[in-house]
């Protein structure tokens, strides 16, 4: 049923009622402000103390930093961000046969964000795919455009590398072991959402994606060069609109983080919203446990004085289950998961 995907559909001049949230819950844009002290992590420093320190300092505070110098060549990100986007205006009897809704299916077009279980709509359409082991789901990834299985194979290699560096970092700026999150999750899964915002007519009264937290471990994310949309709240109170910065990539810690770092670092609460002059476009990547992995916080985190287990131990397969059973925009999905 391909026909409730946004991209196929010319033009709009009124938000369709099924996407117009109620009053309370809007994105009041005109409230957004724009912090400049969004943390901005160069990871070519040659001080790898500080580099770790700020790390560690954004993952308490903001639950996100921004990266540069990571090691992901300007062109890769360009022709990622444009074979996305020449996928999104393929014609509608392309797109229809990725279809689904199904949110088990490992390569799948869809939009919104659950259709299923949602009662209000979001301005959003998305690719969803499985990267890892890439050689296990290249075959079935889209083969038009022509050029998207080399370079979203690439661009999902360079991703992954990157994000198991990071999970490196963070590892030693909470006081563990360098390799002690990579082996805590097990063999790591790794998902790739390519975001596609449609111009919209009302973006007062509606959300590209609601303010929700991630419910893996780490999420890169790719912004579009030349539309912000991506805003964080922060200090629980208020919200910050990211706005792009070339070549940087968003680093957010997920659900996973927070638990395995016993509440320390937070998974911060994030939404996109959209734009009525322009189309959006985001590429998140997802590292996410290997399901049978068992999370639980970090033994050298808990154990003396004060420091009790904030959750209970669960399996990853078990938290994403009960993530994809909900709707987006309720309470956070650890709190189920509190001991
Ligand atoms: C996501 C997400 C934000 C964006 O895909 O989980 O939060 O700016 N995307 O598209
Ligand atoms: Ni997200």
């Amino acid at each position: 049923m391909g026909s409730q995907l946004l991209s196929t559909i010319e033009h709009r001049k009124v938000l369709p009622e099924s996407y117009i949230r109620p009053e309370s819950d809007r994105p009041r844009l005109a409230e957004v402000t724009t912090d400049s002290n969004v943390p901005l992590i160069d990871l070519a420093s040659p001080d790898k103390h500080r580099v770790i320190a700020e790390i560690g300092l954004s993952c308490r505070t903001y639950g996100f930093f921004q990266v540069i110098n990571h090691g992901i060549e300007e062109e890769l990100l360009e022709k990622m961000m444009a074979v996305g986007l020449q996928f999104f205006r393929l014609p509608p009897e392309e797109k229809e046969k990725l279809y689904s809704d199904e949110p088990s299916k490992k390569i799948r077009l869809s939009t919104s964000f659950n259709v299923r279980k949602e009662t209000v709509h979001n301005w959003r359409d998305y690719l969803r795919l499985h990267c890892h082991p890439l050689e296990e789901f290249l075959p079935e990834w889209p083969s038009n455009p022509e050029s998207f299985k080399e370079i979203v194979s690439q661009y999902c290699r360079e991703v992954r590398q990157l994000g198991l560096r990071l999970l490196g970092m963070i590892s030693l700026s909470l006081g563990l072991e360098e390799d002690y999150i990579e082996k805590a999750l097990g063999e790591q899964e790794q998902h790739m959402a390519v975001n596609y915002y449609p111009q919209c007519p009302e973006p007062d009264l509606t959300y590209g994606l609601p303010k929700h937290t991630d419910p893996n471990a780490l999420t890169i994310l790719l912004q579009d060069p030349n539309v912000a949309g991506l805003q964080v709240l922060k200090d629980g109170d208020h919200w910050i609109a990211v706005n792009p910065r070339p070549n940087a990539l968003i680093v957010n810690l997920g659900d996973q983080l927070q638990a395995l770092s016993n509440g320390a670092y937070k998974s911060v609460w994030h939404r996109a919203v959209v734009n009525a002059a322009r189309e959006r476009m985001s590429v998140a990547s997802f590292l996410c446990p290997c399901n049978s992995a068992v999370i639980s916080p970090a033994a050298g985190l808990v154990g003396d004085g004060d420091d009790t287990p904030v959750y209970r131990s669960y399996t990853y397969d078990e938290y994403y289950k009960k993530f994809w059973s909900r709707n987006l925009d309720q309470e956070h999905c650890l709190e189920l998961f509190r001991s």
